[in-house]
This record gives C-alpha cells, sequence and structure tokens, in this order.
C-alpha cells in the first residue's frame, strides 16, 4: 500500500513529458504473443499494469527486455499456459490473452480479469465475438476456459462500442479462416494502435478508427515493431492540472485530435490555451464558466477523463452538471472531494456541481485509477495537506506521477504504507 501526500497550493511551470498510453500497450502487450519471432514496442510506460503483463508473458515462457521505454518480446518459445487468477485479476487487460491465446492455440484458460471497480463491467460481448468466430465458452466460477477446433471468419455486431471487445475480438479473428467484419466497433485511437501494430506483423485489418472493421485471416504474423500512441488521458489529466495550477505549463507529445472534446470543453469554460506542434501550453486564469459534461465514446468526452474533469467543475463560478454514460459507479471520488469543501449534489450518474468552492487538505483515498487522479488534482488546489491512501491504483496509469509534478513545481511525496 501507498500514500501520496501533496502540499497544495504551488503554481505549476515547466515542462511535462506524456508517456506511451496505458490502454494502448496494454493491449499491445497480449497482442505480441500472436507473432512467431521476435516483436519491438516503443514509448512503453513504466506503470504497474506493463509490469502485470511481463509478468504473465514469462509465465507463458515468453523473453521480454524492457529496457528505456523499449520492450523487445521473444515469443518463439512461448507455451499455452493457464493462467492463474492471482495474475488476471491484477488488472483488466489480461482479457486481451483470451483473444490472442485462441488466436494461436484454438485454447485459452484464463479467469476473470481485474481493474477497477466503476461499475459491473461484464464481458460478454467478448465471449459471443469468440463464439461466432466458433469457438467453445465454458465458465466454471470465475475460470473461462476458450477452445475451438477451428476459427472461422464472421458477421459480428457489437451492442455497444465497446473497447475491450473491439481488440480482444481483433486478436481472435487475426489468424481465422476467411474474412471477419466488426460493426458497431469502437473507434478509440487505442484501437487504430493496436490494429497497426498487427498489420505491420503481416495482418490484414482495415477499417480500424470506424465503426466497421474488417479482418481478412492470415496464417503467419511475423516481426512487428509500433510506437506507444501518447496517453491521451494522462495528458488530459495534466491539462485540468493546468487549468488550475499552471503558469505557462507545457505538456509536451501529445496528439491533438485524441484531445479534442477535451479541449472544446476547456475552451467552452475560458481556459487560456493554446496547442503548438504537439505540445500544450496552459495557464490558470481568475474564473472559470460552469458548462455540462457528458461522458460518451470516442471521439466524445472520454469516461476516463470525467473524474479528472468533475475537480475542474468546482472551481467554475456556478452550477456546472457532470454526466456519466458508459459505467454505474463513476462517483465514488465525489464524497472525497465534498470531505475537501466541494459543492456536489449526485444523483444515479449525474453530479450537480456548484463552484467556487475553496478545497481545505485533508485525507481521502484513490478508489479507483481515475479516481485517484482527480485526487490529486484536488490535493494540488487545496490549502495546506491532503494525504491520498491507496495511491497503488494512481501508479497502475500514471508514469512516474511524482517526479513529473515535483519536476514542475508541486510539493508532492509517496511513501509506503506498513
Ligand atoms: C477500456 O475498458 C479501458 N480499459 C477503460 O479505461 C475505459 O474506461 C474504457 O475502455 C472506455 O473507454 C482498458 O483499455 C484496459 P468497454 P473496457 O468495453 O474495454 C460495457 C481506465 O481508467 N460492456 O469499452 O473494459 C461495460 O460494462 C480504464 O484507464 C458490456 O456490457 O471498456 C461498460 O459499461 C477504466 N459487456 C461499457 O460496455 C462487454 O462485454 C464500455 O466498456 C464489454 C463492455
Amino acid at each position: 500500500m501507498k500514500k501520496l501526500i501533496i502540499n497544495g497550493q504551488k503554481d505549476l511551470t515547466g515542462e511535462i513529458k506524456i508517456s506511451g498510453a496505458k490502454n494502448s500497450v496494454v493491449a499491445l502487450i497480449p497482442a505480441a504473443i500472436l507473432s512467431d519471432e521476435e516483436v519491438t514496442l516503443f514509448n512503453v510506460p513504466n506503470i504497474s499494469d506493463t509490469k502485470a503483463l511481463i509478468d504473465i508473458i514469462e509465465l507463458l515462457n515468453g523473453k521480454v527486455e524492457y529496457k528505456d521505454e523499449v520492450m523487445k518480446i521473444d515469443v518463439k518459445n512461448i507455451e499455452n499456459k493457464l493462467i492463474p487468477e492471482e495474475l488476471s485479476k491484477k488488472l483488466r487487460a489480461s482479457y486481451y490473452f483470451m483473444g490472442a491465446l485462441l488466436s494461436k492455440y484454438h485454447y485459452a484458460e484464463i479467469y476473470f480479469p481485474g481493474g477497477c471497480n466503476i461499475g459491473s463491467r461484464p464481458i460478454d460481448f467478448h465471449i459471443k465475438g469468440f463464439e461466432k468466430l466458433g469457438a467453445k465458452v465454458t465458465i466454471e466460477g470465475d475460470k473461462y476456459t476458450i477452445k475451438a477446433n477451428k476459427l472461422k471468419g464472421a458477421r459480428i455486431y457489437l451492442d455497444f462500442a465497446s473497447v475491450g471487445a473491439t481488440i480482444n475480438i481483433m486478436l481472435a479473428a487475426v489468424k481465422a479462416e476467411g474474412t471477419t467484419y466488426i460493426s458497431n466497433a469502437a473507434k478509440e485511437p487505442e484501437i487504430v494502435n493496436i490494429a497497426t501494430f498487427l498489420n505491420n506483423m503481416g495482418a490484414k485489418i482495415s477499417g480500424a478508427g470506424t465503426s466497421e472493421i474488417k479482418i481478412d485471416g492470415v496464417d503467419y504474423l511475423s516481426s512487428g515493431v509500433i510506437d506507444v500512441i501518447p496517453d491521451r488521458i494522462e495528458a488530459g489529466t495534466y491539462a485540468i492540472i493546468g487549468a488550475l495550477t499552471g503558469k505557462k505549463l507545457k505538456i509536451c507529445g501529445i496528439i491533438e485530435e485524441h484531445l479534442e472534446a477535451l479541449l472544446s470543453k476547456l475552451k467552452e469554460m475560458g481556459v487560456k490555451l493554446k496547442v503548438e506542434d504537439n505540445n500544450i501550453i496552459i495557464s490558470k486564469s481568475r474564473s472559470y464558466k460552469p458548462i455540462n459534461v457528458k461522458t460518451l465514446v470516442f471521439p466524445g468526452f472520454v469516461t476516463d477523463l470525467g473524474q479528472p474533469m468533475s475537480v475542474l467543475l468546482t472551481q467554475a463560478n456556478g452550477m456546472s452538471i457532470f454526466e456519466e454514460t458508459i459505467y454505474e459507479n463513476r462517483m465514488g471520488h465525489v464524497k472525497y472531494l465534498q470531505k475537501l469543501g466541494a459543492d456536489i449534489k449526485v444523483s444515479d450518474r449525474t453530479a450537480i456541481i456548484t463552484g467556487p468552492t475553496p478545497f481545505i487538505g485533508t485525507e481521502v483515498v484513490a478508489t479507483d485509477l481515475r479516481a485517484g487522479a482527480a485526487m490529486v488534482i484536488a490535493g494540488l488546489i487545496a490549502k495546506g495537506t491532503t494525504t491520498i491512501e491507496s495511491a497503488e491504483h494512481i501508479l497502475r496509469g500514471y508514469e512516474n506521477i511524482v517526479e513529473k509534478l515535483t519536476a514542475v513545481g508541486a510539493d508532492i511525496k509517496i511513501e509506503e504504507v506498513e
């Protein structure tokens, strides 16, 4: 267990470099086992989710070399094995080994994944997709056994444009016989990153980034290379921090189109920001307009930035409405914002936030990854000391967060808790 201690109300100035995207790398590493040779990933973030996936690759007898953001994965001697519960439960993305192992061996044995407690998060769309490709899925308690004599291309319609199901079905279909179409596919930039990687290995995937993806099955995947895209959620989190504490804070290495929904909302509030090349320069203003934010699938406002954004809304001048539409339980952070001084009323998945309210530092908890990011933002604007318990959640998704914030002037440190 870890805790973060923040002494707030410092102006932040200087540069923050954005790391590779968590939600890309967590699919790229499982996708690597589809190769019959060796693959190389660049711009790999050093976060705990990356380490959890390396443990699974090593369990399967793969060799991983990871240094200076470059990860080489040698899968020539890989073996199919049961992925035990203690490994699958460490993160959500362990479920990508279902699609990858099914694709490669026509057999996968793995337990239900872990991840943030932000809703019920079933994986029925993934399972239905595997079944359409010809697999038989047996579920005993939390253990999934997925097998197929042969995988055959199919037309798969997703009831909801699920990121995980789109990627998992892409992985499962990449070596299937014939053509697979995924309709109502998710369009998030991470999906394009995974499809590009698979195509670099020799796959034939088109349409990634649109709502219909076509996959022509191939027999062999060779070595592949990919740059992990910049983490749009990390970039968005630091942009929100900039709007509250920045003095020409420069957030470097972003892709503007991936952040359009957030940047447009920030501008609507009156945030002073400039996007130049691949950087955002952002400074705090005296007062902000209240706005309404509703989370949606890409290119809408991303659910992972809803909680961080809600902190900014507490500092707007009047009443804002924040509505979460993807998960049932994205309001775990609200009671801690209230403890710090926020005026927020929650009804089901909607929060009515009235500002501006000063925050006074206190003890809070990171109930999940993005709730934790919201607590960091709150701690940076609070007067006095804020202590964030269960900070290990934050380290799952934010590389070197303490070092990055310290370098631009924040007073933040991390401690182990007995
Ligand atoms: C990914 O989760 C991300 N995780 C999430 O990031 C992110 O919030 C989410 O996509 C949406 O952008 C990873 O990439 C590892 P979904 P995923 O399938 O793929 C329902 C973070 O903070 N659903 O798009 O699991 C589901 O319950 C994390 O970094 C089903 O009902 O999300 C949810 O309501 C949190 N059945 C909605 O669809 C299914 O089979 C969207 O989920 C699959 C999903």
